[in-house]
């Protein structure tokens, strides 16, 4: 009797293995922006690679434009397993590590060279770790490029903001970026950000040439200026429960596949930033201003002790790192 039922034990582990062995994962990717941003082309980009190198193994799912998750709910759902991979910026970050706020600090990056030089520093890849000890794995930074700002009036001085109700995203430093001109903020998710411009909740908002376009904002808003006061990064992050759950081998792999899509991205977002600004300005939809080197200085003076109030949380180091890049682009 007792070898019958070892037999059949064996007999039904053999059955069950290869099922188990084969079973697929699926990678749910949760973004906000459209298929054609920098962020949604890299996430198609991903979806290609890791079917065509992991086929039959490994299954990417992209669900972009706010459609399952905004950047606020898709943090909880990755903590949840309900989705593994997300790319927000870095700004929405607050509650789980303050570090990442460097990326909000206006005037801070000079260029999306300098930018782009911090990140791929060993400086600005430790850094990708700051929210491990909340679960999050940050697997690579994506590139989306320098924030403008808008409104329906023209914002050539520090003081024609004054009063306005600005939309920001979840941060505090931007928030203090903007009172700092005497502004009042409002932190708003970025699906909702179109109609409160077309209805007038919001008087302007700040964002990049390619989200300007992308989500219409540029029709909606009479004045755009090229300001260049700040970046917008992404940060492409799993969990700690999903990443440490993979075979060792599939975790490599996709690893090799995120640098390399994390290098075109690049190529996209710098892409979009000159011909997103063109179709904008092209468009005649937004008066579109250019600030002078001294119109320019003028709005750093003002923003720049926002720095001083937030250096003790981000680290002077990593500032310094930045100073650093910016010297050399
Ligand atoms: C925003 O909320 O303005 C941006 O974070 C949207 C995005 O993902 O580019």
């Amino acid at each position: 009797m007792k070898k019958i039922i070892t037999s059949a034990l064996i007999t039904i582990t053999l059955i069950a293995s290869p099922i188990t062995l084969a079973k697929e994962i699926v990678i749910k990717f949760s973004h906000v922006t459209t298929e054609k941003s920098p962020k949604g082309k890299g996430a198609i980009l991903l979806k290609k690679i890791v079917e065509e190198r992991l086929k039959g193994k490994v299954r990417v799912e992209i669900y972009p434009n706010s459609q399952l998750y905004n950047d606020k709910a898709v943090l909880k759902a990755l903590l949840l397993n309900d989705v593994q991979l997300a790319a927000p910026t870095l700004s929405k970050f607050n509650k789980y590590t303050k570090k990442w706020g460097l990326f909000d600090l206006p005037f801070l990056f000079k260029n999306t060279g300098a930018l782009n030089c911090f990140t791929s520093s060993k400086k600005g890849q430790s850094l990708l770790n700051s929210a491990e000890n909340k679960g999050i794995i940050g697997l690579g930074y994506w590139l989306n490029g320098m924030k403008q700002i808008s409104a329906n009036r023209p914002l050539i001085t520090p003081d024609d903001a004054k009063g306005l109700k600005f939309r920001i995203m979840s941060s505090d430093i931007l928030k203090a970026q903007f009172e700092s001109v005497d502004a009042n903020p409002q932190k708003m998710a970025f699906s909702e950000v179109y109609n409160a411009l077309a209805t007038g909740v919001i008087d302007g908002q700040e964002n990049t040439w390619s989200n300007i376009r992308s989500k219409k904002f540029f029709e909606v808003q009479k004045d755009t200026t090229v300001s260049n006061h700040g970046v917008l990064e992404y940060v492409l992050v799993t969990s700690k429960r999903f990443w440490n759950s993979l075979p060792d081998d599939i975790a490599i792999e996709l690893e090799k596949i995120i640098k390399e899509v994390t290098a075109k991205v690049v190529e996209y977002a710098l892409d979009a930033a000159q011909t997103d600004m063109d179709a904008v300005i092209k468009s005649g939809k937004t008066n579109v201003h250019t600030l002078t080197d001294s119109q320019r200085q003028k709005w750093a003076n003002v923003m720049k002790p926002v720095w001083a109030k937030f250096a003790g949380e981000i680290g002077k180091d990593n500032i310094e790192a930045v100073q650093h890049c910016n010297a050399i682009n």
